[in-house]
């Protein structure tokens, strides 16, 4: 049988990289998607196989409808059809400001990529699963869109908007059998977070947290291969908050 198809955006490294391999362990195709790093997309790939799995590196700035087109069209072509999409790009680095320090390009910047990384990947996909009546959708959020502070002012809001926008895909595609769920992590250990997290202020988040640790990429990406079980549908529209118990303890990260 062909096993089924998933497509994760930004899947050459991060948080990307470690949900193309348990998609792959759960039985599907994976298009690992990348937009510049054809050897860290080509490692991801490797180790899929090298472990029994399937997966295909596939080029594409998810921002950019034209090249999203051409990617959904060449995945339809070689695979018959798309069942599940995972929105995980990381399109624009956030800046870290506050509202007097930000500027209005900035702002927007992040804004724009943020949804247009979701919009047109979601919209293509969304028309090719709606003829087989099934599908699943899984968005990366963040607990910046609930949590505020620490110069997350663009982040948060940009999060929060595709957070609403999950919530309007879900309802609008529930009766074509779609299931929508938004996962919604606080700071994970990645390179892009080592880059702006130094020691202290992760031992802060760390000690913040119920777990005592930051949350590593696996167990994002184990909540993201829960988000496609099909047990998950009645949950559709919902947010799943990986947030390492910092909303338990001190009703939001600190740092
Ligand atoms: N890390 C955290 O603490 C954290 C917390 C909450 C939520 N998140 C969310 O989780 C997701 C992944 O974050 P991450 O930290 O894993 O990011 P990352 O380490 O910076 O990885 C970024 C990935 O996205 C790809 N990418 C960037 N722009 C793209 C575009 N326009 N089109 C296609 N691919 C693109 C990159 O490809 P190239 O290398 O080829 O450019 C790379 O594979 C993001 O949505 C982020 O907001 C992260």
């Amino acid at each position: 049988m062909t096993p089924p198809t998933a497509i994760v955006t930004g899947a050459g490294r991060g948080i990307g990289a470690a949900i193309a391999p348990e998609l792959a362990r759960r039985g599907y195709h994976v298009i690992v998607n990348y937009r510049r790093d054809a050897d860290a997309a080509g490692a991801v790939v490797a180790g899929i196989r090298r472990d029994g799995g399937s997966a295909t590196a596939l080029a594409c700035d998810v921002t950019d409808p034209a090249t999203v087109a051409a990617m959904v069209a060449q995945v339809l072509a070689e695979r018959g059809r798309i069942d599940a999409l995972v929105v995980n790009a990381n399109t624009a680095p956030p800046p870290f400001a506050s509202l007097a320090e930000l500027t209005w390009s900035e702002f927007a910047a992040k804004i724009n990529d943020e949804l247009a990384g979701a919009f047109h990947i979601t919209q293509r996909v969304v028309a090719a699963m709606r003829p087989w009546g099934e599908g699943r959708l899984v968005f990366l959020g963040s607990t910046a869109a609930d949590y505020v502070g620490g110069g997350r002012l663009a982040h948060g809001t940009a999060k929060a908007a595709l957070a609403t926008f999950a919530r309007h895909v879900a309802a609008e595609t529930a009766r074509d059998g779609i299931s929508v769920l938004t996962v919604a992590p606080g700071a994970v250990r990645t390179e892009a977070t080592a880059r702006m997290l130094d020691a202290s202020r992760e031992q802060v988040l760390a000690d913040n947290s119920v777990l005592g640790r930051l949350l590593e990429p696996e167990d994002v990406a184990a909540a993201v291969g829960l988000a496609l079980d099909p047990a998950l549908r009645p949950a559709t529209g919902s947010v799943l908050r990986l947030d390492a118990g910092w909303s338990v303890l001190a009703g939001g990260p600190t740092a």
